[in-house]
C-alpha cells in the first residue's frame, strides 16, 4: 500500500478535482438552461455527492456522460432532479421546536384576527399536518390559512393526499406527546390499507403549491414562515438571498422558524430579528 505521494500524484489529484468541478458546473448550467431548475448555488459537497451517485446509478463513466443523458432522456432528468430534492421529514420533527412554538408563538398569534403561515420546502407535508394539529388544539386553526410549498411536484402530491405509512405512527405519536400534544394522536387519522390518512379537515385551510425558493418571488405577507432543513442545502450566497425573500415576506413581528442546524446569524438580516427561543430556531422580525 502507498504511504506517501509524489508530485505527479498531487498534480493528478488536483487536475481531477478541477476537472470534476468544471464538469459539475457544466452539468448544472445545462440543467438550468434546459429546464429552468437552478441548483448552481446549492452547497457544493452535497450536490457533488448526489451527482456522483447518479453517475453510478446510471452506469455512466463521467459527469459529462450524465449531462448528455439528462438532455436526451427525460426520465433520467427527473431522476437527477429527484436526487437533488432531499425529502427526509417527519411529524413534529424536533418536538421541542413545536413545544416552544406552542408556548411562545401561539399566545402572540391569538391576538391576530387572521393568520397566514408559509411552510417553505414542506416536502411530503408531515410538518404541515403537525402545525394544523397544533393550531386546531389551540383553537386557532379556523382563522389560519397555511401555504405549503416545495420545488418538487411529486412530494406535494403525497402532502395533498395526507397518506403516510402506518409504521411511522409510533414515532410520530411520541414526537407529538413531546411537543405538548395531549389528545390521542390516533384521533387525527384513519387506518386504511396498511397506511394512514390524516383527516381532511386538517388540510381544508391549506394551499399546497409548487414554489422554487431560488427563482420564484414572494406571493403574500405572512405572520409565520417555517423553512426548516432546506437552507442547509444552499451555499452562503443563496442562503442570504432566501433570507431576504423571507424578510420581505414577513409582517412586522412575524416569526421565522428554521431547522436545528440553521441560523439567522451570519446572514445580512440578523440585526432585524430577535431570538424568541434560546434553544429552538425561532426568531421574531423586529425591524
Ligand atoms: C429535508 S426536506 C425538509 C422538509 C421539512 N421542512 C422538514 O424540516 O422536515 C427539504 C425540502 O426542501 C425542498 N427544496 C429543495 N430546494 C428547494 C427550492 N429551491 N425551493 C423550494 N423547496 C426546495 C426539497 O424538495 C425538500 O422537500
Amino acid at each position: 500500500m502507498k504511504t506517501s505521494y509524489n508530485e505527479e500524484d498531487i498534480i493528478e489529484t488536483t487536475d481531477s478535482s478541477k476537472l470534476e468541478k468544471i464538469e459539475i458546473e457544466l452539468l448544472l448550467q445545462g440543467l438550468y438552461k434546459w429546464c429552468g431548475y437552478d441548483f448552481r448555488s446549492y452547497a457544493y459537497n452535497s450536490i457533488r455527492r448526489r451527482i456522483q451517485h447518479r453517475v453510478e446509478a446510471e452506469k455512466l463513466s463521467s459527469i459529462t456522460g450524465l449531462l448528455e443523458k439528462i438532455l436526451h432522456d427525460p426520465a433520467c432528468l427527473r431522476r437527477l432532479i429527484a436526487d437533488f430534492s432531499i425529502n427526509v421529514t417527519e411529524m413534529f420533527r424536533d418536538p421541542l421546536f413545536f413545544l416552544d412554538f406552542r408556548e411562545k408563538v401561539i399566545p402572540m398569534l391569538r391576538t391576530y384576527p387572521s393568520i397566514r403561515i408559509w411552510h417553505a420546502g414542506c416536502s411530503t407535508g408531515e410538518e404541515v399536518y403537525s402545525m394544523a394539529i397544533l393550531l386546531l388544539e389551540e383553537g386557532l386553526y379556523e382563522k389560519t390559512k397555511i401555504y405549503a410549498t416545495d420545488i418538487n411536484a411529486d412530494v406535494l402530491k403525497v402532502a395533498k393526499s395526507g397518506r403516510y405509512s402506518l409504521e411511522n405512527m409510533k414515532k410520530y405519536t411520541k414526537n407529538y406527546l413531546h411537543a405538548g400534544g395531549n389528545n390521542a394522536f390516533s384521533d387525527y387519522y384513519t387506518v386504511i390499507d396498511n397506511g394512514v390518512k390524516f383527516h381532511s379537515h386538517l388540510s381544508k385551510n391549506v394551499v399546497f403549491a409548487q414554489h422554487n425558493l431560488v427563482t420564484d418571488q414572494s406571493f403574500n405577507e405572512f405572520h409565520v414562515i417555517l423553512c426548516r432543513n432546506v437552507l442547509i442545502y444552499f451555499n452562503k450566497e443563496l442562503q442570504k438571498r432566501v433570507h431576504n425573500l423571507f424578510y420581505e415576506s414577513l409582517a412586522m413581528f412575524g416569526i421565522l422558524g428554521l431547522g436545528d442546524k440553521e441560523t439567522i446569524y451570519y446572514t445580512d438580516k440578523d440585526d432585524y430579528y430577535e431570538e424568541i427561543s434560546t434553544k429552538q430556531k425561532l426568531y421574531k422580525k423586529v425591524k
